[in-house]
């Protein structure tokens, strides 16, 4: 793992001896996708999201001081309220990564007990959300023994760790938009954190709407893991990392001058290009189902004839984030519930829009 001393910690001689931290943090929806990766969690190529603020997971965390250092790390863990050792084997590899830059993580037994706020196997990628809270708790921790560390240094850390949990997990811990990747029109940006979006963003982009339409609620085929290494000896690797940085310089020059046709055009094709990345990877695989692609059509239509700035984007799954403009809000959810609502499994749907990242509660 390259060394980041920057993070690096030290352990006090006097750690609080116990306590309970509770906070949440959202999820995040990329405009510019990341899908390619380097060890240890380092992006083959910067990406951009809007931060949600409805979907997001709660985490608290009870700390209590062991007698002696443990050999081990010694921590329970909790999802909506029931033990979820399942769940371990990802937080062990999360505490064995940040380990060297949250060293006091030996010295307590934590109870970590966390929830969603969208339902469970929804198809939305709960571990943005959840390795960002986690992160974001245990770094609220770091702060009672480091008083010293500022609100920037703070969050960049956060992002920092978040990252080693699951990449696009560094995306969620501020908002309303986040760059992560280093990329040489977005200043201060770095393949280690996330950073907001340096520049002020247009009037147009404010309070912008996601909603998500819940096409299958079942197992992804393909974890992210796989997906994303999929993309080493991938036939068009490099021009798709090319693509997502040209992506990128666009996308900034749009968020700043709020031209929504352009936006609408980077949106949908980096959507369709992460999907097509997976359809020519060996092996191939479609996540999208029928009601995917009629969802489209249907949004692609009703751009055509209400003259609406609607457009759409795709995670790794088969769900549609509906992404429009606040002042469209009210026409554009009568259009949901008339003509897209058939195509949701159970008829269900999310109302998002963009927020701000990661709180104390
Ligand atoms: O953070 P991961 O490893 O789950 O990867 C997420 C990748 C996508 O959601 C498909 C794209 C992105 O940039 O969020």
């Amino acid at each position: 793992m390259i060394d980041y001393p920057e993070f690096a910690s030290m352990v006090q001689s006097k750690l609080p001896d116990e306590g309970i931290i509770s906070c949440t943090s959202p999820s995040n929806i990329a405009l510019v996708k990341y899908w390619g990766k380097r060890p240890v969690q380092l992006p083959e190529n910067a990406s951009v999201s809007f931060t949600l603020d409805q979907c997001k997971t709660e985490t608290s965390i009870s700390y209590k001081k062991r007698d002696t250092v443990g050999e081990d790390f010694d921590f329970e863990l909790f999802f909506e309220g029931k033990s979820k050792p399942d769940f371990k084997p990802k937080i062990q590899i999360f505490f064995q990564r940040v380990e060297k830059y949250l060293p006091f993580l030996k010295h307590y037994r934590f109870v970590i007990k966390t929830s969603n706020t969208f339902p469970h196997s929804s198809g939305i990628a709960s571990s943005a959300s959840g390795m960002s809270a986690l992160a974001y708790c245990l770094m609220q921790l770091e702060r009672k023994i480091h008083s010293e560390i500022t609100d920037s240094e703070l969050l960049q850390k956060t992002s920092f760790l978040a990252r080693l949990g699951s990449g696009s997990a560094c995306r969620s811990i501020e908002g309303p938009v986040t760059v992560w990747g280093a990329h040489a029109d977005i200043n201060g940006s770095s393949d280690a954190y996330a950073i907001p979006f340096p520049f002020e963003i247009h009037q147009n982009f404010k309070n912008y709407q996601d909603t998500i339409l819940l096409i299958d609620k079942g197992e992804k085929q393909v974890s992210s893991t796989v997906g994303h290494d999929l993309m080493h000896g991938h036939p068009f690797a490099k021009e798709r990392f090319e693509q997502a940085s040209k992506h990128i310089s666009k996308l900034k020059e749009i968020l700043i001058s709020g031209d929504m046709d352009a936006f609408i055009q980077i949106v949908e094709s980096e959507a369709l290009t992460l999907h097509a990345m997976m359809m020519t990877s060996l092996p191939y695989f479609i996540l999208m189902k029928p009601n995917t692609l009629s969802a489209i059509h249907k949004i692609w239509k009703y751009r055509g004839t209400a003259g609406s700035k609607i457009c759409f984007t795709l995670d790794a799954g088969a769900n549609v984030h509906v992404l429009y403009p606040e002042s469209e809000k009210k026409q554009v959810l009568e259009f949901i519930t008339n003509e897209l609502v058939v195509y949701c499994q159970n008829g269900q749907y999310i109302c998002d829009k963009i927020g701000l990242g990661a709180k104390i509660v």
